[in-house]
């Protein structure tokens, strides 16, 4: 039987690694592409591959890149959501190039390119 001094301790342990595992979420940085079969023939693996590249030339890590499925919104493809500091902002109709140009100022610089963004298309 644990004594309560060990009950209390133990509690403020989890709560303190709650915290942290809280924080490292909303930190993390996740780029989420719709890979659906229209993505796809809309150039979004090229897109991916773009993004990838230039986290790997500019040695950035903790951002994790990953595929998701139909989006739902075939006209708007490629499209990818962008999520940091706990938002999420939607980047559509992308090329390798503008992909490479959110991470340079999304990624890097915290600046969301707003012209490219699902607000300014619809
Ligand atoms: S097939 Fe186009 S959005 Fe799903």
């Amino acid at each position: 039987m644990k004594s309560l001094e060990d009950l209390k301790k133990i509690r403020e342990a989890t709560l303190k690694n709650l915290q942290l595992r809280n924080q490292d979420e909303s930190e993390q940085v996740r780029i989420v592409v719709g890979m659906g079969t229209c993505g796809i023939s809309a150039g979004a693996r090229p897109v991916l591959n773009a993004i990838v590249e230039e986290l790997n030339k500019r040695n950035i890590s903790g951002v994790s890149v990953v595929q998701t499925g139909c989006v739902g919104m075939c006209r708007l493809e490629p499209m990818f959501d962008l999520y940091k500091n706990g938002e999420k902002v939607t980047y559509v109709n992308m090329t390798p190039e503008k992909s490479r140009e959110v991470v340079a100022e999304h990624v890097v610089n915290n600046h969301v390119v707003s012209g490219y963004t699902i607000g300014k298309t619809e």
